[in-house]
């Protein structure tokens, strides 16, 4: 009777102690290649977390869409399938939370500088708060890059988009963004973009260099614009449930390794995309052209009205104050 329950004691401190030991696991899952701003900076917050923690918490990051595409990643973290994700700002409309879609307006950022007094001040912080009732919590803003336009025919003016079918993110912004250009948009899961272009299932697409390079777009465009029209970037972001019910000094470590992370993808993310752009033109599949200081001008004007445009879905105090960052 005695043995029995030290054996029982011990199987109990045992189990305990292998429960107290099991990492704990964040899958990661992102849509791009790991060769990108945000695949790298994926990949170092995994170092970094685990690191910090001491191997506690285990960071798998699944890259390209290999366990979810764009619409079902969102779903899969709600569900707490997944716990972190970083989609694009362009794709948490559907999810109900429209507001994010500002990034998407055209040339709503008129530099970097403008963009982070945006995500690093308050109007960055109200914007994730309202994740919170989705069951998201929302860590950190990571950079892309402006975004260029590609094509088979040469875009230089609006009129050369009458009549093409475009890919675009679940935005509702872009969506209005190619109509005011005359094309016909498209919601496309980034994964399908290389093969759909392929196919001829649609004419052009738009995203910074280093999405185009990485997804050899380039391949299947033979034309590609350096518009700058607009902006992408992202948001990381975690299943609330799962953050709040980590161990607080987990937290804190996870925290502080976000902050560093989102340091290191700041300051690869132009460098990328320069690369990327470099790797594009070497390629020679391509042309690469750069809009005339006429040409700019007219795709400002037939593209600011989108701003206008979009106040109601989007809120006209919110466009507002974006704009007023810029104008600093
Ligand atoms: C896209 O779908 O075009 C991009 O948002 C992909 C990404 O995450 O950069």
């Amino acid at each position: 009777m005695k043995l029995k329950s030290v054996l029982l004691a011990m199987s109990v401190a045992l189990s305990f102690n292998a429960h107290a030991q099991a990492p704990i696991v964040i899958k990661f899952s992102h849509v791009v290649a790991t060769d990108t701003p945000k695949g790298q900076a994926a990949e170092r917050f995994k170092q970094l977390a685990e690191k910090a923690t001491n191997g506690r918490v285990k960071v798998e990051v699944y890259p390209n869409s290999q366990l979810y595409k764009d619409k079902e990643e969102l779903e899969a973290l709600q569900l707490g399938a997944v716990q972190m994700l970083a989609p694009s700002l362009a794709k948490f409309g559907p999810l109900g939370v429209k507001e994010f879609e500002a990034f998407d307006l055209p040339y709503v950022f008129p530099s970097k500088t403008a963009l982070y007094n945006v995500t690093e001040g308050e109007i960055g912080k109200g914007l994730m708060k309202k994740l919170e009732p989705k069951g998201i919590i929302g860590l950190a803003f990571w950079d892309n890059g402006f975004k260029i336009m590609s094509a088979n025919r040469p875009l230089h003016t609006p009129a050369d988009f009458k009549g093409l079918k475009m890919r675009i993110q679940s935005s509702k912004v872009l969506d209005a963004q190619m109509r005011a250009l005359g094309a016909t948009p498209q919601v496309l899961p980034f994964s399908e973009v290389y093969a759909a272009l392929k196919a001829g299932v649609v004419d052009g697409t738009e995203n910074p260099p280093s999405n185009m390079y990485t997804q050899k777009m380039y391949e299947v465009q033979k034309y590609v614009t350096l518009s700058d029209h607009g902006y992408l970037g992202y948001a990381v972001v975690v299943n609330k449930r799962f953050w709040d019910g980590l161990p607080p000094a987990i937290r804190t470590a996870l925290e502080k390794a976000m902050r560093e992370a989102t340091t290191y993808e700041k300051a690869i993310a132009q460098r990328d995309n320069d690369l990327a752009l470099a790797g594009i033109r070497s390629a020679g599949k391509s042309e690469v052209y750069t809009l005339s200081v006429k040409e700019q001008s007219e795709w400002r004007r037939v593209l600011l009205p989108v701003q206008k445009a979009m106040e109601e879905r989007i809120g006209k105090e919110l466009i507002e104050a974006i704009n007023k960052e810029g104008a600093k």
